[in-house]
């Protein structure tokens, strides 16, 4: 075929196979890392808390490892806008307003998030931004706003999901700031289906709590770890960079979960290329919590360019094996353990994707030891944890 008939027949075809346009506003090429204040503290948010975030997540050295927003949840408004229909923030919680707090944040080198919802309230019963769009996307750039969440609670006032996100995306769009965009639809309508093209992140469940499982149904509150990773198989294909899956913020360092726990949620979290915005009190996290937040050789399977999401390799009931093809040739690789004892996981470099080499380098992402291996990744995994691996074709140097 002429060389330039074969471009076009190529481009055109790759045009076609696009699942959706994606959301041109350039932002969130790799997973948005953060934090947020709802895991924690629920409806007890203050400039004071924001500010401290801000201060702990440099101090911790998260700043460094990548992390960016610092994000407010739910309950910071005052229950009834102003004469004007402007949106007020509480003054008792932020007596200097959202702006002198974004002032705040962006001296430390990092951007500020916050929340609404695509209906009449938010789900705390603040005033939601169904019908006042422009009002409010205008009020958040304003204010220096760099990150919005947008919650699906309210009366929809006959608005169909699509026109309900749509508008606040035209919204953000029009405001004059760039604005990564945060759908919270919690999976109900299969966002992964059609979002690409309105939001750069969309939850994809119902809220997560900080427990292994609950053994509950998907689609109601809340869903533990497992229960919301089973809900990820199968939408690898569905996120690309600028448009991520959000299998919900992590509970890292919340409630009863064991070392083991965090560090598989986290990695778990890592191979689904899903934003990493914690949700723990990271102004008092022990050492070992923010051992696991700050992993770099983790953190960067999650923020690899290429932006592939990782997929299940194999379910053998209690136990499975995922993994994600990263940009520069190797694979990560997690062999998950979710049985009540220890057990001897293994899979193959030619199992997880990798074309036959004489030896592989293989290293554990967690004691950042490297071998080399002739294609069998295996481990004893110990209960509720995870093995997780990076491995490459051939000789590859450590760092
Ligand atoms: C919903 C969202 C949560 C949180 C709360 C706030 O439940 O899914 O992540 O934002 O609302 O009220």
């Amino acid at each position: 075929m002429h060389k330039m008939l074969y471009a076009a027949v190529i481009t055109l075809s790759m045009c076609l196979l696009a699942p959706a346009h994606a959301l041109d506003n350039h932002l969130a090429r790799t997973p948005p890392m953060g934090w947020n204040s709802w895991n924690s503290f629920h409806c007890d948010v203050s400039a004071k808390l924001v500010e401290a975030t801000a201060d702990a997540m440099v101090s911790s050295g998260m700043k460094a490892a990548g992390y960016q927003y610092v994000n407010i949840d739910d309950c910071w408004l005052l229950k009834k806008r102003s004469a004007d229909g402007k949106l007020v923030p509480d003054p008792r919680k932020f007596p200097h307003g959202i702006k002198a707090v974004a002032d705040y944040v962006h001296r430390k080198g990092l951007k500020l998030g916050i929340y609404e919802s695509a209906g009449t309230t938010t789900c705390a019963g603040y005033p939601g931004s169904i019908g006042h769009e422009a009002s409010d996307a205008k009020q958040f750039a304003s204010w220096g706003v760099d990150y919005l969440k947008y919650d699906n609670c309210g009366d929809y006032q006959g608005e169909t999901y699509r026109q309900r996100y749509t508008a606040m995306r035209d919204a953000l769009a029009a405001s004059g700031r760039a604005i990564v965009y945060s759908l919270c639809e919690w999976g109900n309508k299969a966002p992964w289906t059609w979002a690409q093209s309105i939001g750069n992140l969309w939850r994809t469940t119902q809220d997560i709590t900080p427990r292994w499982e609950t053994d509950q149904p998907a689609n109601s509150y809340p869903q533990g770890i497992m229960d919301i990773l089973d809900q990820q198989a199968g939408l690898s294909k569905t996120s690309h960079p600028g448009a991520w899956n959000d299998p919900d913020m992590l509970e890292v360092g919340n409630g009863y979960l064991t070392d083991n726990e965090n560090r598989a949620h986290f990695s778990l979290w890592a191979l689904l290329n899903a934003p990493l915005i914690a949700g723990n009190d990271i102004r008092h996290m022990s050492d070992k919590v923010r051992a696991v937040l700050t992993n770099k050789d983790v953190i960067a399977v999650d923020q690899d360019w290429g932006g592939r999401q990782g997929y299940k390799v194999r379910d053998d009931g209690s136990t499975e094996v995922w993994a994600k093809p990263m940009s520069d040739g190797s694979v990560a690789v997690i062999l998950l353990n979710r049985g009540k004892g220890p057990i001897n996981i293994a899979t193959t470099a030619h199992e997880i994707g990798l074309k036959g080499s004489a030896h592989y380098t293989v290293r554990n992402l967690w004691t950042h030891h490297t071998a080399t291996s002739t294609g069998p990744i295996k481990a004893s995994v110990p209960t509720h944890a995870v093995a997780m691996f990076r491995v490459w074709p051939g000789q590859h140097a450590s760092r």
